[in-house]
């Protein structure tokens, strides 16, 4: 028989599951808000593997909030570096800032003052209070929407704040009161793990009397997503500079972009498109001494952002000894670089 939908005990079924399919992950050893808060912000734009990684490196050299205030935020952008989405580590460091000076380095664990946290949204708010502090506060991320909206065969798109806020809603209503914070791991777990994007496994799915999707043999049409627009692309033209006594040029980004404060090679400004290996030589040429036949091609490769595509094309010289912003090779793993321009800085180290 067919279930209604408000019939449902998601939060038993969800726990019951939870317990015995439960992932072996670092943070959940612990309920001490600042780790738990760590781990989420590093796996808002991670794979799980990645994000442990990622993590047990990030609580070695931070173990506690007021370490982390006081970092040198070159020393945190080094750790984050191959991460991306570098604003996040920035705003945890404003973050642990706020925490020594409004909350005495306690870091908090109720959803209130949590949000007011730079960079702690919803999601992240939701996540520590529940498990650390037992609200029941429920987590939206891309499994969860993924899963309600099989289960609900919701109409609308995912992409839209009403529809996140009528699952927020719908969930708020069925979250253990008991065990929030396990109910919102169960439902991320299970989102991510059994009512996968394209390999859902429903033959072996406990919501398969319930799951309307299911139930209409349609659940590779949900979720509903809006039309995405084809990303735009950009080109970026990078020359990289070596002196002859082997130095290497770095520029530190100063604009307010997704790179801010990490290094990269010569960036060859130009609005005119294609570039030419004349324009690349006037460039240079106002800097540097180099003989321009020695200016090579190297490669290029696409690196995709959420937002667009950036296709990076890399050209090579050597120049003559000068003293414009050269590092040492051996000073370069204490430099943070944008992961793109760190895979073709392993070409060279
Ligand atoms: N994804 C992000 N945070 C998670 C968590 N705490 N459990 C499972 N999946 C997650």
């Amino acid at each position: 028989m067919v279930q209604s939908i408000s019939d449902i005990n998601l939060s038993d079924k969800l726990i019951k599951w939870f317990l015995s399919n439960k992932r072996d992950l670092p943070w959940r050893k612990t309920k001490d808000p600042y780790l738990v808060w760590v781990s989420e912000i590093i796996l808002q734009q991670t794979r799980i593997e990645t994000g442990i990684k990622y993590y047990h490196s990030f609580i070695k050299k931070y173990p506690d909030v007021k370490l982390l205030a006081k970092s040198n935020q070159q020393q945190l952008l080094k750790i984050w570096e191959g991460l991306g989405y570098y604003s996040r580590a920035l705003n945890m460091h404003k973050a642990a800032k706020q925490v020594l000076l409004n909350h005495g380095g306690v870091f908090p664990k109720d959803y209130l003052s949590l949000i007011k946290l730079p960079g702690v949204g919803d999601y992240t708010a939701s996540a520590i209070s529940s498990i650390c502090n037992n609200e029941k506060q429920a987590v939206v991320d891309g499994n969860v929407l993924r899963f309600i909206s099989r289960l609900l065969k919701i109409e609308e798109s995912i992409d839209s704040l009403k529809t996140k806020k009528r699952i927020k809603k719908y969930l708020n209503e069925k979250i253990s009161v008991e065990n929030p914070g396990d109910f919102n791991e169960a439902i991320m777990d299970f989102g991510s793990t059994v009512c996968k994007p394209k390999k859902f496994l429903c033959q072996s799915c406990i919501f398969s009397l319930e799951c309307q999707a299911y139930l209409s043999n349609t659940v590779k049409n949900y979720p509903i997503k809006s039309h995405k627009i084809k990303s735009p692309r950009k080109e970026m033209n990078y020359v990289i500079i070596i002196s002859d006594d082997n130095k290497i040029y770095l520029n530190k980004r100063t604009d307010k972009g997704i790179w801010k404060n990490l290094f990269e090679f010569f960036l060859i400004k130009d609005d005119q498109m294609p570039i030419t290996k004349s324009m690349i030589v006037r460039s240079l040429s106002k800097k540097f001494t180099f003989n321009s036949n020695k200016l090579k091609f190297h490669k290029s490769i696409v690196h995709k952002l959420s937002h667009m595509d950036l296709k990076m094309n890399f050209y090579l010289v050597e120049v003559r000894h000068n003293n414009n912003k050269m590092y040492d090779y051996k000073s370069l793993s204490k430099i943070p670089f944008p992961k793109p321009l760190k895979v073709i800085l392993d070409d060279f180290v």
